[in-house]
């Protein structure tokens, strides 16, 4: 183990949570260690990720002590009718407790990362076992690291810290984002779509912006419209034709 750190208070902060709390100095992937060997509820937080995960097979930079590396397991008893949403009200819970620790101006890039004024701080990541109804909620947040030119983030970057000009405790921010987002997978199989999309609403970065989008098979421009019923993100194109992606890079042109 490593020297003590803020995270070290996680367990006496989360001495009510029902299950187990595994704080490491060093792992490769929080994601990777909890889909290996969690149990349901399990909630996984790194000082360190050595070869942390991003979205799209990209690399999560995870230097040491100035950030958060937190994953957490839940089992479905049934798969939630509106599980394709899951990803990105996880993000929405992110921000909402981000909100309340005082951080405002921030949104949500679909489908799943956390801006703040162009600048990306935070990200999410949910894998499945082989059992689609078991999931790893994997959330990265940027927190109190500053600019350093060796570390090599390859887009626009934040932190909560240069947001606020505030350091966080990460010990009290983790523990508020595993009892809220525990609260919020008990109920998500109960939410309903209008529900589900007047929240997103109010943290969408995209809104009626001219936006560039790199799916696997092409890239398009056109302006975002908003989210369908599975999630996806529906831009109208340049032909006045409306396109669903479930999964691209957005970029919003200015
Ligand atoms: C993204 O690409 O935006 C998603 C980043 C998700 C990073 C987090 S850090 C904790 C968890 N463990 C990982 O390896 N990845 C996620």
């Amino acid at each position: 183990m490593g020297s003590a750190t803020d995270l070290d208070q996680l367990g006496l902060l989360l001495k009510d949570y029902p299950y187990a709390v595994q704080v490491l100095a060093h792992i490769d992937s929080t994601n990777r260690w909890l889909l290996e060997q969690g149990s349901h509820g399990m909630v996984c937080v790194a000082d360190q990720q050595t070869a942390g995960r991003g979205r799209r097979g990209r690399v999560w930079q995870s230097p040491q002590g100035v950030n958060l590396y937190l994953s957490l397991r839940w089992h479905f008893q049934i798969q939630p009718k509106h599980y394709s949403w899951l990803s990105l009200m996880v993000a929405v819970v992110v921000a909402e407790v981000l909100q309340r620790q005082g951080v405002q101006g921030h949104q949500i890039k679909w489908p799943n990362d956390l801006y703040y004024q162009g600048k990306k701080f935070g990200g999410i990541l949910l894998q499945t076992t082989q059992r689609l109804e078991q999931v790893v909620v994997g959330i990265g947040l940027n927190v109190n690291m500053e600019a350093n030119p060796e570390e090599s983030i390859d887009q626009p970057w934040c932190s909560l810290k240069a947001i606020t000009h505030q350091t966080f405790d990460r010990a009290k921010l983790a523990a508020e984002l595993v009892r809220e987002l525990s609260r919020y997978l008990e109920r998500f199989g109960d939410l309903d779509l209008d529900t589900l999309l007047y929240v997103w609403q109010r943290w969408d970065m995209l809104g009626q912006r001219s936006v560039l989008v790199q799916a696997s098979t092409h890239t398009l421009s056109g302006i975002a419209c908003g989210l369908d019923s599975q999630g996806r993100l529906l831009v109208l194109d340049n032909n006045g034709t409306l396109q669903a992606f479930s999964s691209a890079d957005v970029s919003v042109r200015l």
